[in-house]
C-alpha cells in the first residue's frame, strides 16, 4: 500500500481551490521545470512514481503532455479510458478511486461532471488533479497565462487586457478565476444563452476586489476586445455538447475570431485558442496561423505548467521518489 500524507494532500480541482500564493508557487516550480527541460537535464524527483490517468472524453494534448510531463519527472502513468473500467457502471466511481489509491501516487481525471473529479479526490489519499470537466479547465488556464508571461517577459500580467469570445465555458471558467488571482484585466463576450456560470463570475468578482482585477462580462464582442493585447476563443460545441452544434453555431456566429474582429483589439494583440479548433467556425485560418498567435505556445506550456501542478501536489502530500 502507497503511504500518502493524507492530512497535507491538496487536489487541483478548480482555480476557485488556488491561493494567489499557491498561483506563484506553481508558477515557480513551472519556470524551474521549463528551463530544466530546455537545458536538457534530467528531473527525476518523482522516479518510480505512478500517475492514473482516466479519460472519459477524447484528447490530444492532455493526454500527451501528462504522459510525457510524468516521464520527465521519472514516474510513469497508466492510461483508463471509460471504455475499460466502465466508472459509474461496471463499477462505482467511489470504488475505483479506493483501487486506485492502493497503487497510485497521483490520479488525474477529465470527465463531465465536477461531481466524479470530487467523488475521486474525496475517496483517494493520492491528489487529484482535473483535465477537465464541463465545468473547469484549471491546468489550461495555467498553463496558457503561463504562455503569455514568457511572451510578455514578466510574470506579472497585473491590469493586462484579455478578451474571452464565444461560448461561457469550461475554459472560460478557469480563465476568467485565474484571471482575478492575477489581477488580470479580463473581459468576457458570450451570447446571452451561453454566458458563464453566475458561481464562476461572483466568485472572480470576489478575487478581483482583492487583487485589483478587472472582470467584464457582455454580450458584445467588440466591447470585450476593444483595446485587448489578446483574445481568446474556444470551440463553440464542447465535448458532450456536440448534438447542440448546428444551433450553436448559427448564435455564435458574430463570435467567430476573425481578422475583423481583431481590428478593434490592440495592434499585435496576441491570439489564442486552447485547441482543438474548428477552423472557419470560432476562429479562421488566417488569424489562427497568423504572426501574433500564440496558440501551440499554449499546447507547448501544457507540458511545463502541469509538471510545475504535479510537483507541487507531490510536494504538499510528502511524495517520494522511489530509491
Ligand atoms: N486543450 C486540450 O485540453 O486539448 P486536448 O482536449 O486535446 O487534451
Ligand atoms: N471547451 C472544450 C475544451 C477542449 C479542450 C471542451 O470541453 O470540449
Amino acid at each position: 500500500m502507497i503511504t500518502h500524507n493524507s492530512s497535507n494532500k491538496r487536489d487541483l480541482l478548480s482555480i476557485m481551490d488556488l491561493s494567489r500564493t499557491d498561483v506563484d508557487e506553481i508558477m515557480e516550480l513551472s519556470f524551474d521545470l521549463k528551463s530544466d527541460w530546455s537545458d536538457r537535464r534530467r528531473t527525476p524527483v518523482l522516479d518510480g512514481c505512478t500517475m492514473a490517468m482516466i479519460f472519459e472524453k477524447a484528447s490530444l494534448r492532455t493526454r500527451s503532455t501528462f504522459e510525457i510531463g510524468m516521464r520527465q519527472l521519472g514516474g510513469n502513468t497508466i492510461d483508463l479510458s471509460n471504455l475499460n473500467i466502465g466508472m459509474g457502471t461496471r463499477e462505482s466511481v467511489a470504488d475505483i478511486a479506493r483501487n486506485l489509491d492502493r497503487w497510485c501516487d497521483l490520479i488525474m481525471i477529465r470527465t463531465f461532471s465536477k461531481e466524479r473529479a470530487e467523488t475521486v479526490a474525496r475517496e483517494a489519499h493520492a491528489p487529484t488533479i482535473n483535465a477537465l470537466t464541463d465545468e473547469e479547465h484549471p491546468c489550461q488556464a495555467l498553463a496558457d497565462y503561463m504562455a503569455l508571461m514568457v511572451k510578455e517577459g514578466t510574470r506579472n500580467l497585473s491590469g493586462f487586457p484579455i478578451a474571452y469570445v464565444g461560448d461561457g465555458n469550461n475554459v472560460c471558467h478557469s480563465l476568467m478565476c485565474l484571471a482575478a488571482l492575477l489581477g488580470m484585466d479580463f473581459r468576457a463576450a458570450c451570447p446571452d444563452a451561453y454566458m458563464p456560470s453566475r458561481e464562476y463570475i461572483q466568485w472572480a468578482e470576489s478575487q478581483a476586489r482583492g487583487t485589483g482585477a478587472r472582470i467584464t462580462v457582455t454580450s458584445d464582442p467588440d466591447e470585450a476586445v476593444r483595446g485587448a493585447r489578446a483574445v481568446y476563443t474556444d470551440i463553440w460545441a464542447s465535448m458532450g455538447k456536440e448534438h447542440e452544434h448546428s444551433e450553436r453555431v448559427k448564435v455564435f456566429q458574430p463570435y467567430q475570431l476573425n481578422a475583423q474582429l481583431l481590428t478593434a483589439a490592440a495592434l499585435g494583440a496576441y491570439v489564442m485558442h486552447d485547441l482543438p479548433a474548428r477552423r472557419g467556425e470560432e476562429i479562421t485560418s488566417d488569424v489562427m496561423d497568423g504572426p501574433t498567435s500564440i496558440v501551440l505556445d499554449q499546447a507547448e506550456h501544457r507540458l511545463h505548467s502541469q509538471k510545475g501542478v504535479i510537483v507541487w501536489l507531490a510536494n504538499i502530500a510528502g511524495i517520494r521518489p522511489y530509491l
